[in-house]
């Protein structure tokens, strides 16, 4: 798992692009406090850069109005901001207990062996990343993996193989 209470930096200033800072603009609106507005935020972000480098939240708390201490704790607790750069295919696995008991372990270790990804890192070629993350809400149809933002239940080592050779 990786360290969710340390933020990387990019090394660059951060800003919302023309498309990120209009919809920031049109949610604001939407919002009751502008507090409200920090969730969007973080995921606007990540749809922009792929992760929430540390950057970004000094922006974001300025953007809103707050302090950067409140952006930087919703970051940190939720496991679907990802604090570090992913792969171009960033896989999602629940590590709980459903998951756990229908065997999400195989799949983590088929990644380890055959793509050499553990929780937390990308492949050397840049194409996958791998996280644990808590209950994904499909605990029915466990193991449950999340593949760029798309769910896949009842997965196992063979299903997976076959959707990551369909992944560029
Ligand atoms: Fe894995 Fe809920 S325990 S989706």
């Amino acid at each position: 798992m990786s360290d969710r209470s340390h933020l990387i930096f990019a090394g660059k200033p951060f800003q919302f692009d023309a498309e990120r800072d209009a919809e920031f603009e049109h949610l604001v609106k939407r919002y009751p406090t502008r507090e409200s507005m920090i969730l969007p935020a973080l995921w606007l972000t990540q749809e922009q850069e792929g992760w929430v480098p540390a950057e970004a939240i000094a922006y974001i708390a300025d953007r809103i109005g707050t302090f950067a201490s409140m952006v930087y704790e919703a970051a940190t607790f939720y496991t679907m901001y990802n604090l570090h750069p992913v792969g171009r295919n960033h896989i999602c696995i629940c590590r709980t207990l459903s998951c756990w008991l229908r065997g999400k372990q195989e799949i983590v270790d088929y990644l380890a062996n055959e793509i050499g990804i553990r929780p937390g890192q990308i492949s050397e070629d840049g194409r996958f990343s791998l996280e644990e993350v808590e209950c994904l809400g499909h605990c029915g149809t466990a193991p449950v993996v999340q593949i760029n933002g798309e769910f896949h239940e009842n997965m196992d080592v063979e299903k997976l193989k076959q959707l990551l050779a369909g992944l560029r």
